[in-house]
């Protein structure tokens, strides 16, 4: 990715359930973008797994749009029942991986340990991260966020972790149409750096893409890049509605 790019990911999750819908939105996203209005914006779909293959066809070869997995599995193959590898992902053209959302944490019951396992997986098979850390109504963002950082990364060197997107996610802003403020937002991405200026450098810190996840919609967008400093949007619901999504697309 090019770095000076905006990044908004398209988070699916468990949508749609015919690979026809899955096709109709990515059709009529990628038909309504403009060639010179999004042309420092790339897109990263993150399809269910069954849709990828044909959806990598698609979009093969289009500039500016990417496919991205929302999970992978922390070894490359093995005995591992009803899992994908990182391997397998980068091989039916996935170029990014969302990791540690906040329901595999919460629904599948990830820990930091095995976030920090995959990521190392997915950079193995050369695919970029996008790490979501949060916290949870009552917690204290910079508490919650700091442990995450830090325990996701562990043992990662700077190499490594230059190849990461973070995604500073809300738990209570998932889909809850209650927004981060974007004020509170900017102090999260400048918090972001801070740790990760304290663990690497600030060289790194200031290149590491920093994007903002929850309840993202086309009235709010443009707060998080203009107002928040972020490099771009992770947007679950907003996402499936391709007219939403472009009209999100188009407010920066
Ligand atoms: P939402 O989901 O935009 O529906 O709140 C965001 C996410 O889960 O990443």
């Amino acid at each position: 990715m090019n770095m000076e790019k905006t990044i908004i990911v398209a988070n699916w999750k468990m949508h749609p359930v015919k690979l026809s819908q899955a096709r109709e939105i990515l059709f009529e996203v990628i038909g309504g973008l403009k060639s010179t209005r999004d042309s420092d914006k790339e897109i990263v779909f993150c399809p269910p797994f069954l849709w990828f293959e044909d959806l990598a066809a698609q979009v093969k070869n289009k500039r500016g749009v990417a496919l991205g997995a929302q999970n992978c599995h922390w070894e490359q193959g093995g005995a591992y029942t009803g899992e994908i590898s990182s391997a397998m992902l980068a091989n039916a053209g996935a170029k990014y991986v969302i990791l540690g959302h906040s329901e595999r944490r919460q629904l599948m019951g990830e820990t930091d340990e095995i976030v920090n396992l995959k990521i190392k997986a997915a950079l193995k098979a050369d695919l970029k991260p996008i790490l979501c850390v949060g916290e949870k109504d009552g917690e204290e963002m910079n508490i919650r966020v700091e442990e995450q950082l830090s325990k996701d990364l562990a043992s990662l060197s700077v190499n490594q972790t230059k190849e990461i997107i973070i995604a500073y996610e809300p738990v209570w802003a998932i889909g809850s149409g209650k927004p981060c403020p974007p004020d509170s937002a900017l102090s999260a991405t400048l918090f972001i750096r801070r740790i990760l200026t304290k663990l690497y450098s600030r060289f790194l810190a200031e290149k590491i893409p920093v994007i903002y996840g929850g309840s993202v919609e086309a009235q709010n967008a443009s707060g998080y890049i203009k107002t928040a400093n972020m490099n771009g949007l992770l947007v679950g619901g907003a996402s499936l509605e391709a007219k939403e999504f472009l009209k999100i697309i188009g407010s920066f």
